[in-house]
């Protein structure tokens, strides 16, 4: 037999060999081939083996050579194949033992949004005032929003485009009288003690309450409502279309200003601190005589928490209080306003846009 002839056959031998160990796609499959390529009686190496006796005197020690380099190689294939089977998923599993010594992994727990946190303070801290907690419903009619808090038909405030009026409002206008079951086409009978005929709408201002608590209360009252309320504004840095009112309520014989601006300051330093200043600017609102704007100084910023005053003798009369024997003050002041003031929030929206790396912090 030819050197050359020799040599080809086995280049071809370890070529064949490498492949089919690299290929044993598992223990049954690799121990197959090890017979076929390195059997000892009958393996293809063995035959090649056999082969060398024909070679050529002078060319034997070249054959024998090449002979052990091939033997070598097929070897080590079929090695690194047994390894690599040996690592595989099957075995990883009885693999590195349960350690419990190591420390676990934390699971996060979820808590509160913060405005949910804010409510829940600002009833906190008016209970301890003596205010209960008042509500009332987001769709609103006519009556709750303008009418009985002194806001004429004709007033800027009831623009449709500065309030959401719902394009069912017709609906309910002509009224199925089907009260008390609220039903999708009939929305009006979802919301309590309507007096309105008219369109309705998503409430703007938690105001609704004082005349919903004083329609079916008789003096004192001393009630606060929490709840969102709803404008058509562009969202920017202070605005969103939707956001939180605290509404404050106290109609009682003698009741004054200086009731007004003694709760609010309480009100105030337990939620800012005992550093925080009240400030009443001269304002309007339709439903309080006088009228004033409220503002919070804190950490040497002024902020405009929202709007207050004495209960207007017209609202009294609306919801059939004498306005001769009780007098009343009434607040209203941003939620988030507070909140983000006290946190240091710069913007209102992060409040809705649920990045939990925003939320976890508070
Ligand atoms: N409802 C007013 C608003 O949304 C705020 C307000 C002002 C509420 C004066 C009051 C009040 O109760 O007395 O702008």
């Amino acid at each position: 037999m030819q050197l050359t002839e020799f040599v080809a056959e086995l280049d071809a031998l370890s070529a064949a060999a490498t492949s089919a160990f690299d290929s044993a796609a598992d223990a049954p499959a690799l121990e197959a081939a090890r017979i076929e390529y390195l059997g000892a009686k009958s393996g293809k190496l063995k035959d090649a083996q056999k082969k060398l006796g024909g070679v050529a005197k002078e060319d034997k020690p070249a054959a024998g050579k090449k002979f052990n380099e091939v033997k070598t190689a097929i070897e080590s294939a079929f090695q690194s194949a047994q390894a690599r089977l040996a690592s595989g998923p099957a075995k990883k599993a009885s693999g590195p033992l349960f350690d419990p010594t190591l420390p676990g992994k934390p699971l996060r727990i979820g808590h509160l949004h913060p405005i949910t946190q804010t409510i829940e303070e600002l009833k906190d801290i008016m209970g301890r005032l003596g205010f209960s907690v008042a509500d009332g419903p987001e769709i609103e009619d006519e009556w709750h929003n303008f009418e009985a808090l002194n806001i004429p038909a004709d007033h800027p405030a009831r623009d449709p485009l500065d309030n959401f009026f719902l394009s069912t409002a017709q609906v309910a206008a002509k009224g199925t009288g089907d009260r008390g079951q609220g039903t999708a086409k009939n929305p009006k009978s979802q919301i309590p003690n309507s007096k309105s005929t008219g369109p309705l709408l998503l409430r703007s201002q938690t105001s609704t309450v004082q005349i919903r608590v004083m329609e079916k209360t008789k003096p004192p009252v001393r009630v606060i409502s929490i709840g969102r309320v709803y404008r058509p504004d562009e969202a920017d840095k202070t605005h969103y279309p939707m956001f939180h009112q605290i509404e404050g309520l106290l109609v009682d014989r003698g009741i004054t200003m200086a009731h007004l601006k003694s709760v609010l300051r309480m009100f105030a330093t337990s939620y800012l601190g005992q550093d925080v200043h009240v400030r009443f600017r001269p304002s309007f609102f339709p439903f309080t005589e006088p009228s004033v704007e409220v503002d919070m100084h804190w950490n040497d910023r002024w902020i405009e928490l929202g709007g207050a005053g004495m209960v207007d003798p017209n609202v009294l009369t609306a919801v059939g209080y004498d306005p001769e024997v009780v007098t009343g003050f009434a607040f209203g002041l941003g939620v988030e306003r507070a909140c983000m003031r006290r946190h240091g929030i710069e913007d209102i929206r992060f409040f809705h846009q649920n990045d939990v790396r925003f939320l976890s912090q508070f």
